[in-house]
């Protein structure tokens, strides 16, 4: 079992789920975050801190095999995350719109993005 990360957390990434996740198992692509399924242990604790309310237990409906497969795949290729930082500049706007999935990024997050983000967030 695990919990993964959904479709909500596209352009939003607040990253408050990194911060209480005992065994740090978030890893970072340019606009959301992936759970490595074979690191979580199923605790849960990171359900409620998520503003989008994009995780989900794999055992509940949302947790389609989309969304389990591109957990899986990316939390190999994107680097670890286990510091929150600021949420992307539009999360707020971003927050419960469909049809983000079109817009997902296969990128990792770059120390760039970051950097960029973070001036955004500061400056806007
Ligand atoms: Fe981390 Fe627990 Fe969330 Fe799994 S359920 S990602 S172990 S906080
Ligand atoms: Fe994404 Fe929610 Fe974490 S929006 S970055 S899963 S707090």
């Amino acid at each position: 079992m695990t919990y993964v990360v959904t479709e909500n957390c596209i352009k939003c990434k607040y990253t408050d789920c990194v911060e209480v996740c005992p065994v740090d198992c978030f890893y970072e692509g340019a606009n959301m975050l992936v759970i490595h399924p074979d690191e979580c242990i199923d605790c849960g604790v990171c359900v409620p801190e998520c503003p989008a309310e994009a995780i989900v237990s794999d055992t509940e409906p949302a947790a389609t095999d989309q969304w389990l497969e591109l957990n899986r795949t990316y939390a190999d290729l994107w680097p670890n995350i286990i510091a929150r930082k600021p949420a992307l500049p539009d999360a707020d706007a971003q927050n419960g719109r469909q049809g983000k999935l079109d817009e997902f990024s296969t990128e990792p997050a770059t120390q760039n993005d970051i950097d960029t983000k973070h001036e955004e967030s500061v400056s806007g």
